[in-house]
């Protein structure tokens, strides 16, 4: 693929750049800790509609909205003692948290989509944090993905998803390497008496438990009761079939941990030979993009424990296996 005219290496002049774009209602995909965001002023209706517009997303499902510090976070939401103790603890980082929307929060109604709540989350990437630092707003970013497809965890990712650069909404691509972590954010509602996560990620439950006591993990984070009502997302083109201990002759092969050597020279990579998980999160989104290619029957991939971050790689892997039933 030919190297995206939207690419801009970080620096000075392409963040005054990015901050003018954003401001004049345009889109900036840019890195974080986590997966690259597809950013957009987050108080600005016309900007957060093309967000949407531009990821095909079904526009009842709410951003994130990036923020700098606890401080600029106070002007969005409610906080209460709970959520100034997480921001204390992971912010900033890759914990996002919900929380009671204040109703003059300088933000367009749409990043909420109709809810009385709004996420928040400081991101620690330093790119990310010198945008938000340039352009001085609020930033609602979701992944950089078509939706439903997988998230990008680097520059080349996103321009693939977005060939006509969002029929020219987006602006540019603040290119700053692979993503550290591989995986979106937890995220942690708080409008409720009791924590719970309703999306897993690097933030482990087990780190959460330690600040707040017990946490629920919303639709059973640990095993899937009825695999039906799981949504198709992080979906690569390819069918994916999961705890496979070896692929069938056409499948391509992702595993983890130490693998056999399996003859038939079918396509294979490895999350992690050595079975680290934080590992295997930063290379799954990059390794399934790279096996979901013309001519193979699936991705096989093999079982990862489902314990700490374990547990937010499967619900991506469970998603990219659900049946895809709308597009
Ligand atoms: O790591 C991340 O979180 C990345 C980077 C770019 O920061 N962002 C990301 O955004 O993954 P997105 O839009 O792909 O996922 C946002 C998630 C969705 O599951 C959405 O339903 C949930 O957060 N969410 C957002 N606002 C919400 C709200 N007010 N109430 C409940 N869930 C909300
Ligand atoms: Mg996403």
């Amino acid at each position: 693929m030919n190297a995206s005219p939207l690419l801009q290496s970080p620096s000075p002049d392409s963040y005054a750049r990015a901050a003018a774009a954003l401001a004049d209602g345009r889109l900036v995909a840019f890195p974080t800790e986590t997966v690259y965001g597809l950013g957009a002023d987050a108080g600005a209706d016309r900007a957060v509609a093309a967000v949407f517009a531009a990821k095909g997303r079904p526009s009842f499902n709410p951003l994130i909205v990036h923020v700098d510090d606890m401080d600029a976070a106070d002007r969005l939401a409610l906080l209460d003692d709970r959520a100034v103790r997480a921001m204390e603890v992971w912010w900033p980082g890759p914990l996002t948290l919900v929380l009671p929307r204040r109703t003059d929060a300088p933000l367009s109604l749409l990043v909420s989509a109709g809810l009385d709540s709004v996420a928040l989350r400081a991101p620690a990437h330093p790119v990310a944090r010198a945008l938000l630092a340039a352009s001085g707003r609020p930033i609602a970013a979701p992944s950089a993905n078509r939706s439903g497809h997988v998230s990008p965890t680097s520059p080349l990712h996103v321009a693939e998803e977005f060939p006509d650069a969002a029929n020219g909404a987006l602006a540019m691509i603040l290119a700053g390497g692979r993503c550290p972590i591989g995986l979106e954010s937890t995220v942690l509602d708080l409008t409720g008496e009791r924590p719970v996560i309703l999306r897993p990620g690097s933030v482990t439950p087990e780190e959460l438990a330690a600040a707040f006591g017990p946490v629920e993990v919303a639709g059973g984070g640990t095993g899937v009761k009825a695999p039906g009502m799981l949504a198709s997302h992080y979906a690569p083109g390819l069918p994916v079939r999961l705890d496979a201990d070896r692929p069938g002759p056409d499948e391509a092969f992702l595993a983890f941990g130490p693998d056999q050597f399996i003859p038939g020279g079918a396509e294979r990579l490895n999350l992690s030979q050595n079975g680290d998980l934080h590992e295997a999160a930063a290379n799954l989104f990059a390794m399934l993009r790279a096996l979901d290619r013309p001519g193979r029957s699936a991705i096989a991939v093999m079982p990862i424990p489902d314990t700490g971050l374990g547990l937010a790689i499967n619900d991506r892997l469970r998603r990219a296996a659900a049946p895809r039933s709308s597009p």
